[in-house]
């Protein structure tokens, strides 16, 4: 039997990222749209993913890119309607693809109605909804807590007197966890997209949930300053894995494995990051807390190899890892790691074990757009130079014609496509097999294909400096995985009466038996495995 079969589905499957503004324009109006992404799941199918998750796309006042959400059950007209979404779910039924909403439960909108309300007055039924805070004695803010995008995590509300918290821009203020009927009202979100057949949930910024109730400061280092992931008060309250157990419990209500892939803090220690699965024996919180690591790792090999080791074996038995390596908050790894790096980045995050998640475009290569200052879009471009994470956030390019081909010529698209369309596009890669496309794809339908890279056991072996090694075990099925993080050549010597066929490489142009696995630069093969006879 295959080891992901039905309810396991999520233990190995490959999550695929949609950006709705940036994956397919089907009214041309230069954003992307429901139906666009509807009309690419035929793509998504033959790529080989297993899933979707798609970004926000509910009513939004955009001030943080749909992460600033005015109504939770609403579809925001920019990208469709209810129907669309209906019909969206139905397609990908269809076809055998998965899907995973964006759930944001941390914050609102300003605008939303419930942050309406709850600011009327300081005895406004809602007012307990969120978190609000008389001023310090010397009329500043309630404490010293930053928001992640910068400054204060407070503003003052001048016609109530109080501040407001919001662990994000002041356009998002936080939700009060503490309030049972907020909880009340966020299942009932989760029930209303539930039972329009999806499954499951992407969760944002689980970890900030909870405060600390007293709102006590955060103790500071010497230069004045706490480390946000570390923070003691503002975040990762240990009340936060109850809450995120009764998410759990909504989501198993329902028949079928519906998940939920939680976003936590970037650079979690592990020991915090694993909390969010519960524990060995009751692995009843999150299905898949994410692992964000690869996304600040130098890619070297010892840092590599060292964190694989830790966080595969911390991982409680039973559950499964979560790999990133891009998403709408970071630069791409095309730009990040460098072209062929990312080409090995690849294969390293579809043959590592557990749930991989590729953002769109990556499986091209696409690069970081430069954003000209008149076109930028993301409110944080002030404190992230180079318009902020607007460059990650380009369109996809699905041809080398007039707008890649994301909308009709006429239309402006949200975004700049970039420039040298020619190589970096679905249509040229498609028919070109030793493209990034191609090497995507192949490693998929190798993984589909062997048990051992799906679900099989990891374990890194000793390899030249360099070069990061772990073979991948199911039974009597075996695979050697030997990345090369330089840029010169390594000698990778398969262990003593061992060889190897190579399935895939990284640049897609060799074959072969070896012994021994010379590697160019910046090379990554998949090798299958044969022990001694
Ligand atoms: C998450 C999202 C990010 C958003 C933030 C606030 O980190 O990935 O895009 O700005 O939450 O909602």
């Amino acid at each position: 039997m295959p080891l992901d079969a039905g309810h396991d589905w999520w233990r190995s499957a490959v999550i695929y990222q949609v950006y709705p503004r940036s994956f397919a324009d089907a009214n041309g109006d230069g954003v992307g749209d429901l139906p666009g992404i509807t009309s690419r799941l035929p793509y998504l199918a033959d790529l080989g993913v297993d899933a979707i998750w798609i970004s926000p796309f509910y009513p939004s006042a955009h001030e943080d890119g749909g992460y600033d959400i005015t109504d939770f059950t609403g579809v925001d007209p920019i990208f469709g309607s209810l129907a669309d979404v209906d019909a969206l779910i139905a397609a990908a039924k269809k076809i055998g693809l998965r899907v995973l909403l964006d759930l944001v439960p941390n914050h609102t909108s300003r605008h939303h109605p419930w942050f309406v309300a709850s600011r009327a007055s300081r005895s406004a039924a809602r007012r307990n909804w969120y978190i609000w805070a008389d001023p310090a004695k010397d009329g500043g803010p309630p404490n010293n807590w930053r928001a992640v995008t910068g400054g204060s995590a407070w503003t003052f509300d001048a016609s109530t007197g109080q501040y407001y918290l919001h662990s994000f821009f002041a356009a998002q203020p936080d939700l009060n966890w503490r309030n049972p009927n907020v909880r009340e009202a966020m299942a009932g979100v989760m029930r209303f997209w539930l039972d329009r057949g999806i499954d499951g949930f992407r969760v944002d910024m689980i970890d900030y949930l909870l405060k600390d109730e007293a709102l006590r400061d955060e103790p500071l280092d010497e230069n004045g300053w706490y480390d946000q992931p570390l923070a003691k008060y503002q975040l990762n309250q240990r009340g936060v894995v109850d809450i995120m157990r009764s998410l759990r419990r909504v989501v198993d209500g329902y028949a079928g494995a519906r998940i939920l892939l939680g976003e936590v803090e970037s650079r979690l220690p592990i020991d915090v990051l694993v909390r969010y699965y519960g524990t060995a024996g009751q692995l009843d919180v999150l299905h898949l807390p994410f692992n964000f690591w690869l996304l600040f790792l130098p890619w070297q090999s010892a840092a590599l190899e060292r964190f694989i080791t830790d966080y595969d074996g911390a991982v409680p038995e039973g559950a499964a890892p979560n790999w990133v390596l891009g998403n709408h908050d970071v630069p791409r790894p095309a730009t990040r790691l460098g072209a062929a790096q990312a080409r090995a980045a690849m294969v390293l995050l579809l043959t590592l074990r557990g749930a991989p998640v590729v953002y769109y475009g990556d499986e091209l290569g696409m690069p970081n757009v430069p954003i000209p200052p008149e076109r930028i879009q993301d409110p944080w471009s002030a404190a992230l130079p180079g318009g902020g994470r607007d460059p990650a956030r380009t369109p996809m390019r699905w041809t080398r014609g007039p707008n890649a081909g994301f909308c009709p010529e006429h239309a402006m698209p949200w975004l700049p496509v970039g420039d040298e369309l020619e190589a970096i596009n679905v249509e040229d890669q498609r028919h070109d097999p030793g493209s990034m496309l191609a090497l995507t794809k192949a490693l998929l339908a190798l993984r589909r294909a062997c048990p051992a890279l799906r679900g099989g056991n990891l374990r890194c072996l000793q390899g030249p400096p360099g070069a990061v090694v772990f073979s991948r075990v199911h039974d009597d099925e075996r695979f050697l995985v030997a990345i090369n993080t330089t840029a010169a050549p390594v000698e990778v010597p398969l262990p003593a009466g061992t060889s190897g066929i190579v399935r895939i490489s990284s640049a897609m142009d060799r074959t072969g038996t070896c012994t021994t696995l010379p590697l160019r630069a910046h090379e990554a093969c998949v090798l299958e495995w044969i022990p001694r006879s």
